[in-house]
């Protein structure tokens, strides 16, 4: 038997990884990045194959990673981790530095970051496991690296189906068609108006949204929702 609650109980920290396609800068959330050894320096990371920035990093042979600090607000983890880049530019109104092949890394709100080239890649699937040899890496100023498990307990955050760590914990794999659902219920309904997560993207079609009121889908508060006419 499979406890899915058992994959709860592994310890990883949460990370911006940055990679380019082109002149494009491209990037995402990534739970998986690991340090694999340390004669040559390399980090492995695990990205889903749908992901926009899989395919960057295919194609430039490079990512980053900074390492999110617990200060980092959820406006930048929604940014990167439940938007694709193909619709948003990511780093376009986020402070960012650029490492010496000129792809983007965090700097604010994280505890270092690193720079690497693929030297190895395996196919597991829905994702891919990407070897990177560490080129470049430094210190930054955020002083305490968000868990996972503080980003779920502290920040209220909740993982998306296309995440390697997804387990299927009550949040539909597909926004766009749970709102497509919500809308045609809302019309029977005669309803006016909704609210839109600014974050994910989800809409809760209810005239107003109780003060204690978290997303169903990335877990912030009534406070990242915009009231929509429909
Ligand atoms: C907490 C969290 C952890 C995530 N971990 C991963 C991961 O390890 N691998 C992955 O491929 N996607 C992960 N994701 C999902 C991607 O960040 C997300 O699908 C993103 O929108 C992909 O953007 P892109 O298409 O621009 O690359 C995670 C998201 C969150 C919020």
């Amino acid at each position: 038997m499979i406890d899915r609650a058992a994959f709860h109980k592994l310890s990883c920290g949460l990370y911006i990884i940055g990679s380019k396609t082109g002149e494009r800068f491209v990037g995402c959330v990534a739970n998986t990045v690991l340090q694999v050894t340390s004669k040559p320096f390399q980090l492995s990371v695990t990205l889903n194959k749908e992901n926009a920035t899989t395919k960057a990093v295919q194609e430039s042979g490079r990512f980053t990673a900074s390492v999110v600090d617990e200060a980092m607000c959820m406006e930048t983890i929604g940014r990167f981790g439940f938007h694709s880049s193909t619709e948003l530019d990511k780093f376009g109104e986020v402070a960012h530095a650029l490492d010496a092949c000129e792809v983007p890394y965090l700097e604010q709100d994280c505890s270092a970051w690193f720079s690497c080239r693929v030297v190895g890649s395996m196919d597991v699937g829905t994702h891919v496991v990407f070897v990177g040899e560490v080129e470049e890496s430094g210190v930054l100023s955020g002083p305490h690296p968000m868990t996972y498990s503080f980003y779920h307990l502290v920040k209220g955050g909740k993982t998306p189906p296309r995440a390697s760590s997804y387990t299927g914990e009550g949040t539909s794999s597909d926004v766009a068609a749970d709102n497509a659902a919500g809308a045609k219920v809302a019309e029977e309904d005669g309803l006016k108006h909704a609210w839109r997560c600014t974050i994910c993207g989800h809409i809760e079609y209810v005239d107003e949204l109780p003060e204690n009121f978290s997303c169903p889908v990335c877990g912030v508060g009534p406070e990242c929702f915009e009231r929509i006419e429909l």
